[in-house]
């Protein structure tokens, strides 16, 4: 298995509600799609930044690729796992587009002692990518000032460029226009990698998801055949979808 998490709960600090995810466990395999349902305030972003180690709130045991998530393993699990944020604000920091997406790997080559070579390799890997995603032409724009859309697919090739194992996509589709989120499903279709897609997006979900996680109020409440939980009407209507 890729990821394992079992007993995951989150409880925000300040918040005397329920807590935002309760006592969630499933498995992810290597190269598996699974997408995660869910109403708005269901946990599918908090369960995204929990994995990453992000939240102080999180409890439970959170494995990937064998490794527990703890302080000290965080760099070794954030090699791994690569998130795009459902606010794209969140993750464009630099002066341009073409800065952003090569900040990660120059990043990680500079740590492990960068060459030439690979500083030409980087910039090559970062042309492709913006090329596949149809945005080449946005390459040296500044990033805060492009449209939604076009944030988000800069934001997906910032993390597509660093080759995770398992790729979190918060609302991916978001903000797409038919055709770029048309792309969008036929790059994630054609990923080795793992993926875990939260969406109110159910046409996407089953188009690219054999699997599904659907949480329902921090709970999860099914996890099985995509095709299956989004036929189940009285299901959905349970859990606010
Ligand atoms: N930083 C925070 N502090 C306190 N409560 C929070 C925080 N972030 C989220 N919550 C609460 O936790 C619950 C889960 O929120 P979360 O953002 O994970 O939902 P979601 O499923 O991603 O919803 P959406 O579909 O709207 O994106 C909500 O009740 C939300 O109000
Ligand atoms: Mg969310």
């Amino acid at each position: 298995m890729l990821l394992n998490v079992s007993g995951l709960s989150v409880l925000y600090s300040g918040s005397n509600e329920d807590p935002a995810l309760k006592d969630l466990t499933f498995s992810i395999d290597e190269g598996e799609k699974v997408a995660l349902l869910g109403a708005n305030g269901a946990g599918k972003s908090t369960l995204m930044l929990s994995l990453l180690g992000i939240l102080d709130a999180a409890i439970g045991k959170i494995e990937v690729d064998g490794v527990i998530l703890e302080k000290k393993s965080l760099p070794l699990i954030r090699r791994r796992l690569g998130l795009l944020f459902q606010d794209p604000d969140d993750q464009l920091f630099m002066p341009t587009v073409y800065d952003d997406i090569t900040f990660g790997p120059q990043n990680y080559a500079e740590n492990t002692g960068a060459s030439k070579e690979i500083t030409e390799k980087i910039n090559e890997d970062a042309d492709k990518i913006l090329k596949k995603l149809g945005i080449a032409h946005l390459k040296d724009r500044m990033s805060h000032k492009l449209s939604g859309g076009e944030k988000r697919l800069a934001a997906l090739a910032s993390i597509l460029v660093m080759e995770p194992r398992l790729l979190l996509m918060d609302e991916p589709s978001a903000f797409l226009d038919p055709r770029a989120r048309r792309r969008l499903i036929s790059i994630i279709e054609s990923l080795p990698n793992a993926c875990l897609i939260a969406t109110h997006d159910l046409d996407m979900a089953l188009n690219l998801c054999a699997r599904c996680l659907l949480l329902h109020k921090g709970r999860l409440r099914a996890d099985g055949a995509t095709k299956d939980i989004i036929a189940d009407k009285k299901l959905l209507d349970e859990c606010g979808l």
